[in-house]
């Protein structure tokens, strides 16, 4: 049984669906207590099915926008595991971002609400529970398009940027309360998001990366495992571009 995160009690968000979902089963895989999270109510067959594998997870539905549900999936993960170790803010969205002069504020306040006003709020509600334990890994998913430009992801890519710097800046308050606080950027991921951007879009992104393709979803999973293990136990405050080199040049 490999054991990367034996002894730990991790947060996934998002966890239904694509990367979340391939993140969560790596997690319990590798000997943590999950606590799976999502508004996608799909979340709780996906938890039925790992615990029918012997898997050690629940689930917890949570808007991450919603800071009662927040506090709710805190306060739960503590009444059914007793600590949290791990917060992997997975859950994210570009949906309702477009062509600059046709969004409104309301797009605004939309997406916002899905990306970085989420992660506000589960960092702000997990850090007294991770300092309870005596400190812990938070893993934040920001995006290659919070670090270049590009069309049509202009709110999208302002929330990833904004994931980034309150990441860090989670980092640079806590380092000394023994909390690591780490951002991935992925680039183009085989996932539902993708496929909603459309083949145009996942041929340009392809075209981009050094690598001639997309990441699967355990390419990031894998990545955020690490992150949250204590083989990461001197990485705090980065945030690792894993996007077949589109950003190296
Ligand atoms: N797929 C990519 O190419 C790609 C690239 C860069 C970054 N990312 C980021 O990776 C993360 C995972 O993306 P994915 O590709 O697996 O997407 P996905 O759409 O397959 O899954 C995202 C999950 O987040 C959930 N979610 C969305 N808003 C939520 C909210 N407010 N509260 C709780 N759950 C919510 C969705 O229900 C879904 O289950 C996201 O943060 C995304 O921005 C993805």
């Amino acid at each position: 049984m490999p054991n990367r995160l034996s002894n730990k009690v991790a947060i996934i968000t998002g966890a239904a669906n694509g990367i979340g979902r391939t993140a969560a089963e790596l997690f319990a895989v590798e000997g943590a207590k999950v606590v799976l999270s999502d508004i996608d109510a799909g979340g709780a067959d996906l938890a039925k099915q790992l615990q029918q594998q012997g898997l050690d997870v629940v689930w917890q539905p949570c808007n991450i926008s919603n800071e009662t549900e927040v506090a709710e999936l805190i306060e739960a993960t503590l009444s059914q595991y007793g600590q949290l170790d791990i917060l992997y803010n997975n859950a994210g969205s570009e949906a309702g971002d477009g062509n600059l002069v046709d969004l409104t504020t309301d797009d605004w306040e939309r997406l916002t609400n899905n990306n970085a006003k989420g992660v506000f709020l589960m960092c702000k509600h997990a850090v007294p529970a991770l300092l309870a334990s005596g400190g812990g890994a938070i893993v934040s998913t920001a995006s290659i398009a919070g670090l270049i430009g590009g069309p049509v992801l202009h709110l999208y890519s302002a929330n990833k940027a904004a994931i980034i710097s309150l990441t860090r800046s989670v980092a640079a308050t806590y380092g000394r309360h023994g909390i690591r606080a780490n951002t991935i950027c992925p680039g183009f991921v085989h996932t539902e998001m993708v496929a909603r951007l459309g083949e145009g879009a996942i041929k340009a992104g392809e075209k981009m990366s050094l690598l001639g393709r997309g990441a699967q979803p355990i390419e990031i999973a894998q990545t955020a495992l690490f992150l949250a293990s204590d083989e990461a136990s001197f990485i705090t405050g980065v945030h690792l571009p894993v996007d077949g080199g589109v950003t190296a040049v």
